[in-house]
């Protein structure tokens, strides 16, 4: 099955470097990554785990949790996590699925066997309170992610689930906005008192609202 965007995510139970979890009462009332690394012990995952133990507080802020993934058992997971601290400075602060059996990666679709038979791939699925797939990213191996990237777009769903907004290209936090074109110039006007520039009928930008 192809997971999509806007679809409930699967559920299951799992082992993890912090007890056992059921994934869906693990997320509750908040917002989730879950996000695979293809191997424990190795160099691009060890500095990727020790970014997102680092941005724990903008997670936070922004009623999101992290969880990490990858094909090894919980006790590799624990031993490694000493070798990331060691190495980043930074202790991990969020629990990692023990897959061994591979069970969540490949109901995750985590498993790309073109690339590898058995390790995950980098993939990173955000999800909302309602269990909803609302975006999800692969890459390679080979690449490190850009974790930066996963807390704009948590701001830019946050943001233009609440307004009839959405957020055009290199957006981040604080920028001008689009509105929506179902909305006429007046409703517009309406909505957002702060007035807004119309360059076309479809594309008129405004201040972002929650600010
Ligand atoms: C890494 O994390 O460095 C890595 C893992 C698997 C394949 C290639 C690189």
């Amino acid at each position: 099955m192809v997971l999509q965007l806007g679809d409930v995510v699967p559920n299951f139970d799992a082992p993890t470097t912090e007890g056992q979890i059921n994934f869906h009462e693990w997320i509750g009332d908040s917002w989730a990554i879950l996000f695979s690394h293809p191997k424990d012990f190795t160099p691009v995952c060890t500095t990727e785990l020790a970014e997102v133990a680092r941005l724990k507080d903008d997670f936070a802020q922004r009623n999101t949790k992290v969880i990490g993934l990858s094909v090894d058992p919980v006790t590799s997971h624990l031993e490694w996590e000493k070798d990331i601290e060691e190495t980043q400075g930074q202790a991990v602060n969020f629990p990692m699925i023990g897959d061994q059996d591979s069970y969540v990666a490949k109901l995750f679709g985590m498993i790309h066997p073109n690339a590898s038979n058995t390790f995950t791939v980098r993939s990173v699925f955000i999800i909302d309170p309602a269990k909803k797939l609302r975006l999800t990213i692969t890459y390679p191996a080979s690449t490190g992610r850009n974790f930066a990237e996963i807390l704009r777009v948590i701001d830019s769903l946050q943001l233009t689930d609440q307004y009839m907004v959405s957020t055009p290209v290199n957006w981040k936090d604080g920028d001008d906005v689009v509105i929506s074109p179902s909305l006429s110039d007046e409703e517009a006007a309406q909505r957002f008192p702060k007035g807004f520039t119309k360059l076309k009928p479809y594309l008129r930008l405004t201040p972002q609202p929650n600010l």
